[in-house]
């Protein structure tokens, strides 16, 4: 594999390799010597058109973990305000000898597009409201390091569906992994055509807590709503916010996700995420991990090295 686009492109095989790859980053990342040189000599380009906190210090803390050297590029105080094409800016990045670009872009496809036209291996690091591969790796391995092998495992994704990369990307690894996926929240943050990915669905955020193993909550994306946002933060909250009170209601111990940014007191309370059940902070670091065995493995079909 060259690039990684997205997660339905992915086999199971890639996906336990990736865990496999990144079990052995974690234990390396965990030594008093966290470096490893196995991607000395390889450039890497962190491009991002969108803002980001934890995906791109992860990819940056991974590439340098690696022995790689690192270039960030942010669009906000680039050229691209005075106009330069995403491909113009990209291949300029590339003439300075560039071997990977790690991108994150606000539009649908645009790595997808880049990857047809560069030669260099591309990872997306979230492509608007289409993919999150990264993300659902780290989640599926930290929800996998927590409960176990995910067959057959129960896992709820609630929040806005819709809008959210990490829901897609989740369904598909969890999927690929053999979980049963339900997806739950207001009509109005589905997708029309949701029913044709073969998961459950429910307007019920209580019988979704009641049926999964875990939970993965997202936040209301409200930058992309074109829309009056409906329903608004404070309906959202009341009707779908989740907090320790209903955790505790359940007759089991569910284990709590959240990709991050939380917007504390909307869909999650901040007694709900900083319980002892919230897994939110091991999500992030293992999110290092799972980048290093992206990085490494994709670095081994380097364009240059391919026949
Ligand atoms: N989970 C996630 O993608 O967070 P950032 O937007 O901060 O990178």
């Amino acid at each position: 594999v060259k690039h990684l686009l997205g997660i339905k492109e992915l086999t199971p095989e890639d996906i336990q390799l990736i865990f496999k790859t990144a079990e052995q980053f974690k234990e390396v990342i965990n030594r008093p010597i966290k470096k490893v040189p196995s991607l000395r000599d390889i450039t890497i380009a962190n491009i991002f058109f969108e803002n980001s906190t934890r995906t791109r210090l992860s990819f940056e803390l991974a590439e340098k973990r690696l022995s790689a050297d690192v270039v960030n590029f942010s669009s906000s105080n680039s050229s691209v305000k005075k106009g330069e094409t995403l491909l113009d800016t990209v291949n300029n990045i590339l003439s300075m000898k560039v071997d990977m670009v790690v991108m994150r872009h606000s539009s649908p496809g645009a790595p997808h597009f880049l990857s047809r036209h560069i030669d260099a291996n591309i990872v997306n690091a979230g492509d608007g409201t289409h993919e999150h591969p990264t993300q659902a790796l780290l989640d599926t391995f930290s929800m996998r390091e927590k409960v176990g092998e995910l067959k057959g495992k129960k896992i709820a994704i609630i929040g806005d569906i819709l809008h959210s990369r990490v829901a897609l990307s989740n369904i598909y690894a969890l999927q690929k992994l053999g979980a049963e996926v339900m997806v739950c929240g207001p009509k109005t943050l589905l997708p029309k055509h949701i029913h044709e990915l073969g998961v459950h669905v429910s307007l019920d955020v209580k019988e979704a807590l009641a049926w999964c193993d875990v939970a993965n909550i997202l936040r209301i994306q409200l930058e992309r709503q074109q829309l009056k946002y409906f329903p608004s933060l404070r309906e959202y909250s009341l009707y779908y916010g989740i907090d320790k009170k209903m955790l505790d209601s359940l007759n089991k111990e569910i284990v709590v996700m959240h990709p991050g940014p939380i917007n504390r007191g909307v869909e999650i309370s901040s007694d709900a995420a900083d319980s002892k059940q919230s897994i939110i902070l091991n999500q992030v670091e293992n999110g290092v991990a799972v980048r290093m065995a992206v990085l490494y493995l994709l670095a081994q079909s380097k364009p240059s090295q391919k026949a």
